[in-house]
């Protein structure tokens, strides 16, 4: 089908019929298999006023931390002998890790885990320079939500940072041969099916290799608190139209989907996500880093949480891998420029 082809299909089929769509493609494409990221919160600091989050700046009743670097090297290696091989670092826009400390980080890391593993870095919009050190250091993989494709409402929830900027951002990892992931909230106040659409078209015009997606959940300390919380359904349906448009992107299956619904993970799984991702943060410091509400699995370890979703995704006909999943889209490019290392 071509690209409006699917918009026309997503906008005529209920739920169901997607859901059907993007069981085929995951049944064809990934054998049903889900992989794992370990993700590991290394610090709730942020000097960032985003209106939706509730670790932003302006939120003083966040309690503040920050991970070692050896914290969160151990935290690495105590997933790599549990057998995970891809690990995500995410945190808040925090200066307090300079370039140079990140570096570090991602080349211990390297080093201890044999150059096995797959590092994926979040931690927000960086100069294209220092996103080239990171890349030099051995990150392999970076993250950032674009959060909605509408100019307007961009700059308003993001107080005052422009959509252009996150796009400059993507747009330089991608130059620098990143495999790049971005993606939205779904059901932000003021969006528009339009809006979703055009968020979805965006991925596709990106070329994502993987997509992130949740329902935005109001937080009590933000200026969003009295925003009306939308159905996951959305979010359902949307994921399913992801994976009609870019069947070659990884797609997790969200805490937030987890949150806003007990079987919002396996929703996701069955509309066509195919990755997810335990948070192995010490837990300790989990209860700190809270986007949003309510967030599951505060009080299990992560890896207590593979034993949980390894029955989970069994409900959804679907299995764990403890593979690398590299995407597809990233591995084609890759083999096209010839550059294999
Ligand atoms: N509800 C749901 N998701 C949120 N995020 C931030 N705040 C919220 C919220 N209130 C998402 C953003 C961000 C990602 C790390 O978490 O999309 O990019
Ligand atoms: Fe900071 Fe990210 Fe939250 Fe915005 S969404 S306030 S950049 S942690
Ligand atoms: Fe964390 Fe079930 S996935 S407890």
């Amino acid at each position: 089908m071509t690209k409006e082809e699917i918009i026309d299909f997503y906008k005529h089929s209920t739920t169901e019929e997607l859901i059907g769509k993007a069981k085929e493609i995951c049944s064809v494409k990934y054998d049903n298999k889900v992989f794992l990221r370990g993700l590991i919160e290394f610090s709730n600091y942020c000097d960032k006023d985003c209106l939706y989050c509730g670790i932003r700046n302006a939120n003083a009743n966040v309690h503040r931390y920050r991970l070692t670097e050896k914290e969160i090297i151990d935290t690495v290696k105590l997933g790599y002998d549990k057998n995970l091989k891809t690990f995500v670092l995410q945190s808040g826009e925090d200066d307090y890790f300079t370039n140079k400390k990140l570096c570090y980080i991602i080349e211990e890391i390297k080093k201890i885990t044999n150059n096995e593993v797959a590092l994926t870095l979040s931690c927000g919009i960086k100069t294209k320079k220092q996103y080239q050190e990171i890349k030099d250091a051995g990150c392999d993989r970076y993250l950032i939500r674009f959060e909605t494709s509408d100019e307007k409402l961009h700059s308003y929830l993001r107080n005052g940072i422009s959509l252009k900027r996150r796009l400059q951002a993507l747009n330089d990892l991608k130059e620098l041969g990143f495999e790049v992931g971005s993606g939205f909230m779904v059901g932000l106040p003021n969006e528009t099916e339009q809006i979703r659409i055009n968020n979805a078209l965006l991925c596709y015009d990106l070329g994502l290799d993987m997509i992130g997606i949740g329902p935005f959940i109001p937080h009590p300390e933000t200026p969003l608190k009295d925003s009306i919380q939308e159905s996951i359904e959305l979010t359902i349906r949307m994921t399913a139209l992801l994976r009609m448009l870019l069947p070659d992107a990884n797609i997790p299956a969200t805490t937030a989907a987890g949150t806003l619904s007990p079987i919002g993970r396996e929703k996701m799984l069955e509309a066509g996500a195919n990755v997810l991702m335990p948070n192995i943060t010490p837990t300790t410091y989990k209860k700190d880093y809270l986007l949003y509400p309510n967030k599951i699995c505060l009080d299990e370890t992560g890896f207590e949480c593979i034993g949980c979703l390894s029955g989970r995704v069994g409900t959804v006909g679907k299995k764990l891998s403890f593979e690398r999943g590299d995407s597809l889209s990233f591995l084609s490019r890759k083999d096209y420029s010839g550059n294999n290392g």
